[in-house]
């Protein structure tokens, strides 16, 4: 298995802007999106072969209240309102970690706020794939 990180800052992002304000982030910043449902990050993932994934969401959310947010792999919903706590400030990131299934090539990975308060800020997805199977030359 191989684990690769895809930087938000570098995802589709809709309803949403890039800031490096809070430190603790990877790469050059950090999605933080407008308070409200519907915004969206979307990364493209490419795994080398089908199979089950491991995908991390790093994030903050500096307030008391959970974030909730519908995370879709190419347009299926894997997880619905998601929940997103507090992680005691937005400097302080935290991990969310779910498996799916990819197929071989490139996938949409899409995190849409389903609460007023918008996604939690946003740092990146790792995704962790299956191999591709070795090759057998005859
Ligand atoms: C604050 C914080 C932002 C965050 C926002 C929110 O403004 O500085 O980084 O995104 O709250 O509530 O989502």
């Amino acid at each position: 298995a191989a684990t690769t990180r895809y930087e938000a800052e570098n995802a589709t992002n809709v309803q949403g802007v890039v800031e490096a304000n809070h430190p603790g982030f990877s790469g050059t910043g950090f999605v933080n999106s407008d308070n409200a449902a519907g915004p969206y990050t979307e990364w493209i993932v490419r795994a080398p072969a089908a199979g089950t994934a491991t995908l991390a969401l790093r994030f903050a959310n500096g307030t008391a209240t959970a974030r909730t947010a519908d995370v879709a792999v190419n347009g299926t919903l894997v997880s619905a309102g998601r929940s997103f706590g507090p992680t005691g400030a937005w400097s302080t990131w935290a991990t969310s970690t779910l498996t799916a299934t990819l197929r071989a090539g490139d996938n949409t990975v899409r995190v849409t706020s389903t609460g007023a308060g918008g996604n939690p800020n946003l740092d990146f997805l790792e995704a962790t794939t299956a191999d591709a199977p070795a090759t057998e030359y005859q």
